[in-house]
Formats: structure tokens, C-alpha cells, sequence
């Protein structure tokens, strides 16, 4: 198949561009800097400035399917005003420009998303069926209006999937962060570690995002996480014991918020979220369901190099 796919950079991108290459697709990708882009993944590179142009309609050229996940990134730095327009704008109005654009040949999109589109409080278990109320916090609007214009594309009758990506583990994101800390035997529960916290290996969110781009049955909202989620403590303690450190050490909700500001809701906040459609339409099968075997497989072996 022809498939371009953006934020193909990207943690996630970058592993997916190698799958598709690997299975045989040709893949071409849009970035803000093609050279590298092209360099790093070695495939047709085209640059795209979102806000500044229109899709470069070489990129588009005979593409059956499009995977979209640029956008600016959630978990780096402080939300000012300004950043949280650019991660709104730059997944909503690239969604929008991509949809008007798209090519008679095409077949499919696979849009980003993710668990954010719930509520973020309490134990109440959350599956695709829930509708985000008129009335949401950042993170909700975010997420409903980029799935809102992803499905734009199905007027034209083209397959919409939309991946509600949980807290991905692999060699980026939040593993690349945590590792240094709880390496050190420094790390721990954070805020008082109730919260549930929905992750998902990044060989099997790749395979989710490939199911979703080559298996016609997939459509609509899809929560990608492994069926077992687990509470952060139980995350922390997890994660000390594959590295064979201690991970006692609390990190406050009030310390959190100080260092990061509105960000930190994206490890105090409690997504209790199931893999429902994934498990009882598509009878997904995850390599990894069970978070030791996850984390042995990510650090088990002491790929710290220490
Ligand atoms: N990682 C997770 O745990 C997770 C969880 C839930 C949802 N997601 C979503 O999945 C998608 C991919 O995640 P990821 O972790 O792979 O993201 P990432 O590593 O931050 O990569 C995103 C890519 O988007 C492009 N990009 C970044 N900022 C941009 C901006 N301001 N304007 C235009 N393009 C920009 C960059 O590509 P170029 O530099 O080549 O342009 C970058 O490589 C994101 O939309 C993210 O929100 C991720």
C-alpha cells in the first residue's frame, strides 16, 4: 500500500515507519525539517509548515492510507497559553488541511488521539462508548475535536480509525523520562499513587496503529492500552523491581504542580480505561497484556548501560 504518514519522527512514528517499511509499503512522510526526516527514516520526505501552507500535493500523490500523528508534544515543558494553542493547532488544523486535501485514491486515515478524552478522576472504568460533554477541560476538548475532524474524511467515504493511545512504553515518552530518576533508586509513587494509569508497549500500540491502517474492519474511536492497567503505585513498584532498585520515594501532587504547572495532570490524573473494542470485536491478541512482562522486556535486561 501507499502510505504517508506524519509525525513520523516521532516516538511512535518512527517505530511504525520501520514496520511498514518492513512489511513491504511504500511510506513516504510530511515534517517540518524533510532533509532529516528523510536521513533518519530513509524514505520520500516532504516538508510540510501546517499553518503557514496547504499539503504539498506531491506527498499526496496515489496515498491509500494516512497515518497522523504529528503534533506538538504534551509532555515537555510548562502549558503556557502559547503551547497549548500550538498542540491544539497543530493536531486540529493539520487534521482539517490533510482531510481537505485528500486524494481521490484514498482509503483509509488513522488519526492520533488519545485517553486524555476522558474525565481523568476517580475508578469509574471508561470504554469508547463514553461522549465527552459539551463542557470539557483541555484535554477532553483536545481530543474530541481532533477526532471531530478526522472523521470529517468519512463524507468523502473514506475509513476513519481514531487510536485513544495510552501511556506508551518503549525507548521515548514517559519510560525515557521516569528511567534516570528510578534508576538511581530515587523514584516512586506520585501524587498518592491511586491514580489508574493505562499503558501500552509500543510493539503493541505499532500493532494496533498497522491493524487499524490494513484491517477493514477497524473504524471510529479505538482505545489503545493494555487490558490490565494498573494504579501508579503499583506502576512505581513494578518498575523498581524489573530495574532491581528501591521505589519508595513519594513525589507530592503540590511538588508536581509547582514544577509543572497544569502538565503534571498528565501523571496525576486517574484513567481507568479498557481496551473494549480492540478485546470484543477485533479479538486483538497483545504481546505484552501484563505490565512485568512489559517492563522486563523494556528494562529488564539493565539497558541502562550501568
Ligand atoms: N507517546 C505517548 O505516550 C502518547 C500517548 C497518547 C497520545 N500520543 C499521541 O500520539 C502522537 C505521536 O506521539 P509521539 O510520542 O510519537 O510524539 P512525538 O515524539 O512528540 O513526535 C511528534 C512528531 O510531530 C511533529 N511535531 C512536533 N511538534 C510539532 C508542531 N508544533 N507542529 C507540527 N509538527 C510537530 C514532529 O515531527 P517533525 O519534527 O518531523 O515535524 C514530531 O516528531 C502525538 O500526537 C501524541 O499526542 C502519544
Amino acid at each position: 500500500m501507499n502510505i504517508l504518514v506524519t509525525g513520523a519522527t516521532g516516538f511512535i512514528g518512527h517505530h511504525l515507519v520501520t514496520q511498514l517499511k518492513q512489511a513491504g509499503h511504500a511510506v513516504k512522510v510530511l515534517s517540518r525539517d524533510a532533509a532529516r526526516a528523510g536521513r533518519k527514516l530513509g524514505v520520500p520526505a516532504y516538508d510540510w509548515h501546517y499553518a503557514e501552507e496547504e499539503v504539498p500535493p506531491a506527498a499526496l500523490e496515489n496515498v491509500q492510507i494516512i497515518i497522523q500523528l504529528m503534533g506538538e508534544n504534551l509532555g515537555t515543558g510548562r502549558w503556557t497559553a502559547k503551547r497549548k494553542r500550538e498542540m491544539y493547532e497543530s493536531r486540529i488544523v493539520s487534521t482539517r488541511k490533510l482531510v481537505a486535501a485528500a486524494p481521490a485514491s484514498l482509503e483509509r486515515l488513522v488519526c492520533g488521539s488519545a485517553i486524555g478524552i476522558y474525565p481523568g478522576t476517580g475508578d469509574e472504568i471508561y470504554d469508547e462508548s463514553f461522549v465527552v460533554p459539551a463542557e470539557a477541560g483541555f484535554m477532553q476538548t483536545l481530543c474530541r475535536d481532533w477526532e471531530a475532524e478526522a472523521a470529517g474524511i468519512e463524507a468523502k467515504g473514506v475509513r476513519r480509525v481514531s487510536i485513544r493511545t495510552g501511556v506508551v512504553l518503549g525507548d521515548g515518552g514517559m519510560l525515557d523520562k521516569l528511567l534516570p530518576i528510578f534508576r538511581l533508586g530515587l523514584g516512586g509513587p506520585v501524587g498518592d499513587g491511586r491514580q489508574w494509569l493505562p499503558w501500552i508497549h509500543i510493539n503493541d500500540l505499532v500493532g494496533v496503529f498497522l491493524a487499524a491502517a490494513l484491517d477493514s474492519r477497524y473504524h471510529g474511536p479505538i482505545n489503545a492500552v493494555a487490558p490490565n492497567p494498573v494504579r501508579y503505585r503499583a506502576f512505581a513498584a513494578a518498575l523498581g523491581k524489573a530495574l532491581h532498585r528501591p521505589a519508595f520515594f513519594p513525589v507530592p501532587a503540590w511538588v508536581l504542580k509547582l514544577l509543572l504547572g497544569e502538565a503534571a495532570a498528565l501523571a496525576l490524573n486517574s484513567y481507568h480505561v479498557v481496551p473494549a473494542r480492540l478485546l470484543q470485536e477485533y479479538d486483538f491478541k497483545f504481546q505484552y497484556a501484563d505490565l512485568p512482562a512489559a517492563l522486563a522486556d523494556l528494562v529488564g535486561q539493565d539497558k541502562s548501560g550501568t
